[in-house]
């Protein structure tokens, strides 16, 4: 029978016990759990609630069932039914009567969260990790590709002219915000739910900022209806989780192209891809594939938690359980992803001969033409007009905009020539787009060093 089981007659049965029970994976917070016990016997041992002596014999016999989860010596069943009814039972069979006051002042409803909030303020700090390498990679490659000029694309079509560094800071933008979204969840996520027990606190006078501090939280939660409801910490956490495999998915969709024959812009490197089982030719883009196909997964699990709290009412109900999974697999998936993109863009390399090839096609400069036009005192709309008709006479032409003799030009409009059009070779276009944020390679090398300026202060300022 379970420790809980003084007003019950009749044992659950087995399929019930398995469907009830969450430590096939909430044993993951083994760790979390003892830390908290640790913390909350300490503090009711300097509230006078237990002896010193007391605290010292269940903080021993904690430490001895911490040694045998991790050497394997500890092995869980369903019968157990979760990881703290897990421990408890096994500290009481160890300890003997004095095992039975651990968990004074205390229900699983803040012992929950408060594993949870603690395996989770862990993985922040190793996804943020990630992140920052991954910035990292970025800016160095930024830097390697300040003034290599590729195609910038809207609707897939070649639309201007831009440098691969541009296209990495847009990158270095997007895991920026990542990181920021992140830390400011963290900030709510740090607050420490133990000692709010069931629902209401307890009339045992325990310190709850003792505890807070002791597990290496900001403080305690101001209210204790809201903190065994609350699983915020879980949502906010999954939906930066879902923004940034976006961000990645994305950018592996990009690979996935650029590394196609018809592209051909970067060859990923041979330890990021597999063979076909049939075709012996074959090369496969798979990691990058993978990182697209596991945003997926993030997503499910933030709409899966969503749903699991919609409905619930004030407050805890053991819907609740079901948020760990979830947690767990975003979690794994996201720093994973994270880490083996940085590393997959560490080794890319962009071929610009394939690059340098594509850049003539398209008309990308054609925007140029029509500014210079405007800067030569035409209304922008007419200028606009105006080059839409050179684009159009140059492909009856089969030549480029750069190709254009006076003749040509002056049947489109007479009051422009050749010099009118100004200087638009794919360098001067790239090189003209001086505007803060901008493609120019000096408007690059700013954004890198503002970038590497954040990170540093970052990583200087974070926890
Ligand atoms: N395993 C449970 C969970 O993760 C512990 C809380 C159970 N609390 C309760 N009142 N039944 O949510």
């Amino acid at each position: 029978m379970a420790l809980w089981s003084g007003r019950f007659e009749k044992d659950m049965d087995t399929i019930v016990k398995q469907y009830n029970a969450s430590i096939g994976f909430d044993q993951r917070l083994y760790n979390y759990d003892i830390n908290g016990s640790i913390a909350h016997v300490t503090m009711l041992a300097a509230q006078n609630i237990i002896t010193p002596e007391e605290r010292d014999i269940i903080i021993n016999g904690l430490e001895q069932i911490r040694a045998g989860i991790a050497n394997g010596d500890i092995v869980f069943t369903y019968e157990d039914e979760d990881i703290h009814m897990a421990i408890e039972s096994r500290l009481i069979a160890l300890v003997g009567d004095v095992g039975k006051k651990v968990h004074t002042g205390r229900a699983r409803n803040d012992q929950s969260a408060v594993d949870v909030k603690q395996f989770l303020c862990f993985e922040i700090g190793e996804i943020m990790k990630a992140l920052i390498e991954l910035e990292d990679v970025i800016l160095k490659k930024a830097q390697q590709y300040k003034e290599h000029i590729t195609v910038g694309f809207t609707h897939i079509q070649h639309a201007q002219p831009i440098t691969l560094g541009f296209m990495f800071m847009a990158y270095f933008q997007m895991f920026k915000r990542d990181i920021q979204r992140l830390a400011d969840a963290y900030e709510r996520i740090n607050l420490c739910p133990l000692g709010t027990c069931a629902l209401a606190g307890t009339t045992i006078p325990l310190d709850r900022h003792m505890t807070a501090a002791a597990l290496g939280f900001a403080g305690p939660t101001e209210n204790a209806m809201d903190t065994v409801s609350d699983r915020d910490y879980i949502l906010e956490f999954l939906s930066t989780a879902s923004i940034s495999m976006m961000h990645l998915s994305r950018w592996a969709e990009e690979f996935t192209w650029w590394n196609s024959t018809e592209f051909s812009y970067i060859a990923i490197d041979d330890s990021f891809c597999t063979g076909s089982s049939m075709m012996p030719q074959k090369k496969n883009p798979d990691i990058a594939e993978l990182l697209r196909g596991r945003c997926g997964r993030v997503y499910g699990d933030l709409m899966g938690m969503l749903t699991v709290m919609k409905g619930t009412p004030l407050t805890y109900n053991k819907d609740f359980q079901e948020d760990k999974e979830y947690l767990f697999d975003a979690v794994d998936t996201w720093k994973a992803s994270v880490t083996i993109f940085a590393k997959m863009l560490e080794k890319t390399e962009f071929r610009m001969d394939k690059i340098n090839a594509q850049l003539q096609s398209g008309f990308m400069n054609a925007t140029d033409v029509a500014e210079n036009l405007v800067m030569a005192g035409i209304p922008f709309r007419e200028a606009h007009h105006i080059t839409g008709r050179l684009v159009k006479l140059c492909e009856t032409k089969g030549c480029k905009l750069e190709e254009l003799e006076d003749a040509d030009i002056q049947t489109v409009d007479s009051r422009i020539t050749k010099a009118t059009l100004g200087k638009i070779s794919i360098k001067d276009c790239v090189e003209n787009r001086k505007t803060f944020g901008g493609t120019a390679p000096c408007e690059v090398e700013r954004q890198i060093k503002n970038g590497t300026d954040w990170i540093n202060e970052f990583k200087n300022d974070w926890r």
